[in-house]
């Protein structure tokens, strides 16, 4: 088992907050081990507590088209919340649920040491652009420390007010196009280190 399986895991028999009361299931979030991207939602809905699985209801549906349509593949990304167990009746979560749940999030980001994190919705905004609004900043990417955070409104805003579909499909497209130019970055980084080696090897030969 990996570290964030292990993690995750641990993650199942959490008792530290009210909202273990009324869950059916844990859902910690999921992906791969080393995602480039890990995506941050609010907290799980029915249909994630019945299946302990992140995103998997109507506003995970229209995640994954809107994945789909700039290219990027729901299972190459790391999906979780800022709280892995539902509110009840999808209410919103209280700060000391958030507080009592921040370490889990903490200790996942720490293992899957991601190259970009997307922040949907106003509370993993929050933890990272404190005091901003989403209208104002979304799409907008900041680089810190080496991590790239790109703010989007979350997908079940765009079920509730049609209008902000477009938004988000203009912030997935926008989404892409960073990952594009991050990779040919990347890659060319690598090259020139490939070629500085070659012509270190070839100056030792003489
Ligand atoms: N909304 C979220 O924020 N997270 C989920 O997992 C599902 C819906």
């Amino acid at each position: 088992m990996s570290e964030i399986e292990a993690l995750c895991q641990s993650m199942l028999g959490c008792r530290e907050c009210g909202l273990s009361d009324g869950r059916t299931r844990v859902v910690p979030g999921e992906g791969p081990d080393n995602p480039r991207i890990v995506f941050i939602g609010e907290a799980p809905g029915w249909q994630e507590d019945q299946q302990g699985r992140p995103f998997v209801g109507p506003s995970g549906q229209l995640l994954s088209q809107m994945l789909a349509a700039v290219g990027i593949k729901r299972q190459e990304v790391y999906i979780c919340n800022i709280v892995k167990c539902r509110p009840p009746n999808n209410r919103d979560p209280l700060p000391t649920e958030i507080s009592a749940c921040k370490h889990w999030l903490d200790a996942q980001l720490e293992l899957l040491k991601p190259k970009v994190i997307v922040t949907l919705g106003r509370y993993s905004l929050a933890r990272y652009f404190s005091g901003e609004s989403i209208g104002k900043i979304h799409g907008r990417h900041v680089k810190r420390d080496g991590v790239i955070y790109f703010p989007m409104y979350h997908p079940a805003a765009a079920l509730h007010q049609g209008g902000l579909r477009s938004a988000i499909e203009e912030d997935m497209k926008k989404l892409a196009a960073l990952l594009h130019d991050a990779s040919a970055a990347q890659e060319e980084k690598m090259q020139d280190k490939a070629e500085e080696a070659s012509s270190q090897q070839q100056l030792s030969l003489f």
